[in-house]
């Protein structure tokens, strides 16, 4: 082999390019001079060190102090990401094995779905409204939250994603307290929100009414990849959490992502806030700009400092939308066919955000396309998502699918919206729909 470190060449090139890192993680590549170092922290679990899964001193410590800056009863680290939060989560939920629905948002992570499959949770689906402008997905309506409570009276949970990948926010505070009143608990998947507790206004789920968030701490914050912490407000919870998250988690978590979990609770206790509260007012001028020039941003209530830009409204794709914010030296976090979505954090510098307002002002003025998909009808579901994700499959022509069932999500962006989930039957329609979205083929169960 011509290069015998290809990943790690493609890494070292590609931080050559001097890109201004509008995406994940949430350091924006910067040297944080509280994160430089944490390599030489790199150890395993000691004497002194304490242990993720059995934390009786400096990480329950640290732990603890996560859960006075969030204000829970319990916050817990994890070095696996969200998605191992999201599978304690729902693993603390179907305890009671007589309780197997999760009413849930249809926008959801497959991380969910996953989790869904091996705990053999079986989902109903609420759709978001579209409120929150054509193109975007919408929000979860308090009142159909409502109407399946009624309805799913056995329900384990109700699971929603706020905000969504655009910056969305459900109102969580009318959720909880519908949620409440049918004594049913809150679970909440804000991979995307971990730093809305630092917002001159607190819009954290945790703070409006969450039972429980899973919040993916290194997607804004400043936290090396994999940090992410477990927030529990409900004391039943609180007992049965680490064995949860150790059911699916690694036995050797890194340390020095929980250090940098550690670290970044100083900061944002010290520091967050302060930081926060400027990065709204320096957001605020580029979406103007952005407004200005034609651009749809999602309407309601939505995260302050999230950006998100509908290039389809100028006449492009988000994709071509990428590549010219990348001449200016910008990499976004994700481009559709509509969309380009950038994570602005505090650690941006004035030359970032003049990168992007020059992109911004490059786009091409084209003829506006409108993003209002019709989509197809939900399809039936014929098998539990488990059987589905463990059976057999094979990837068959979308032409040859209709009457099969799907092995897997398909979820066309724009809108986002999975149209089927693994266990559901593909309708001619929704064939016809994805071929659209230029899909060819789709997995099914054999
Ligand atoms: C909405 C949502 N939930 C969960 C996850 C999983 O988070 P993590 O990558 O930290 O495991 C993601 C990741 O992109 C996400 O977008």
């Amino acid at each position: 082999m011509a290069n015998q470190t290809p990943l790690y060449s493609a890494l070292v090139q590609h931080h050559r390019l001097g890109r201004s890192a509008f995406h994940t993680p949430g350091h924006s590549g910067k040297e944080i001079s509280f994160l430089a170092g944490l390599l030489q922290l790199d150890v395993t679990e000691l004497p002194d060190t304490d242990s993720l899964f059995e934390a009786e001193h400096v990480i329950l410590q640290a732990e603890q102090h996560a859960a006075q800056v969030f204000g829970t009863t319990r916050t817990l680290f994890s070095a696996g990401g969200c998605t191992l939060c999201i599978q304690a989560m729902l693993r603390l939920v179907s305890a009671d094995s007589s309780k197997k629905t999760i009413v849930t948002d249809r926008i959801l992570h497959r991380s969910a779905v996953n989790a869904m499959a091996l705990l053999d949770l079986n989902p109903v689906w609420l759709l978001p409204r579209a409120d929150a402008g054509s193109g975007f997905p919408g929000r979860i309506h308090p009142d159909d939250v409502e109407a399946f409570l009624k309805q799913y009276q056995d329900a384990a949970a109700v699971y929603i994603t706020s905000p969504d990948y655009f910056g969305v926010l459900a109102d969580i505070k009318k959720i909880s307290e519908v949620c409440r009143r049918y004594q049913v608990p809150l679970l909440v998947d804000n991979a995307h929100g971990s730093h809305l507790f630092l917002m001159p206004e607190n819009l954290h789920p945790i703070h409006l009414g969450a039972d429980m968030t899973a919040c993916s701490a290194h997607k804004t914050l400043p936290v090396l990849t994999g940090g992410a912490f477990l927030n529990i407000v409900s004391d039943t919870y609180v007992h049965n959490a680490k064995d949860a998250m150790a059911l699916f988690g690694s036995t050797s978590p890194s340390y020095p992502i929980m250090a940098s979990l550690d670290l970044c609770m100083r900061w944002a206790e010290t520091k967050g806030k302060a930081a926060y509260s400027q990065l709204q007012k320096r957001v605020l001028k580029i979406k103007e700009l952005a407004v200005e020039k034609g651009i749809v941003i999602p309407t309601g209530a939505t995260d302050p400092v999230r950006i998100t830009l509908q290039t389809a409204s100028l006449g492009i794709t988000g994709e071509e939308a990428a590549e010219i914010f990348r001449t200016y030296l910008v990499e976004p976090e994700y481009a559709d066919d509509g969309n380009l979505v950038l994570i602005a954090t505090p650690f941006h510098t004035e030359q970032d955000f003049l990168r992007v307002e020059k992109a911004i002002q490059a786009l091409p003025n084209k003829r506006p396309v409108t993003l209002n998909a019709v989509l197809p009808p939900l399809p039936n579901s014929v098998m539990s998502v488990r059987q589905a994700v463990f059976s057999p499959w094979e990837e068959i022509n979308l032409e040859d699918s209709i009457g099969r069932i799907a092995a897997t999500t398909a979820c066309p962006c724009p809108p986002g919206i999975p149209v089927v989930m693994p266990g559901e039957m593909i309708t001619e329609e929704i064939a016809m729909f994805l071929k659209k979205y230029r899909f060819l083929t789709i997995k099914v169960v054999k």
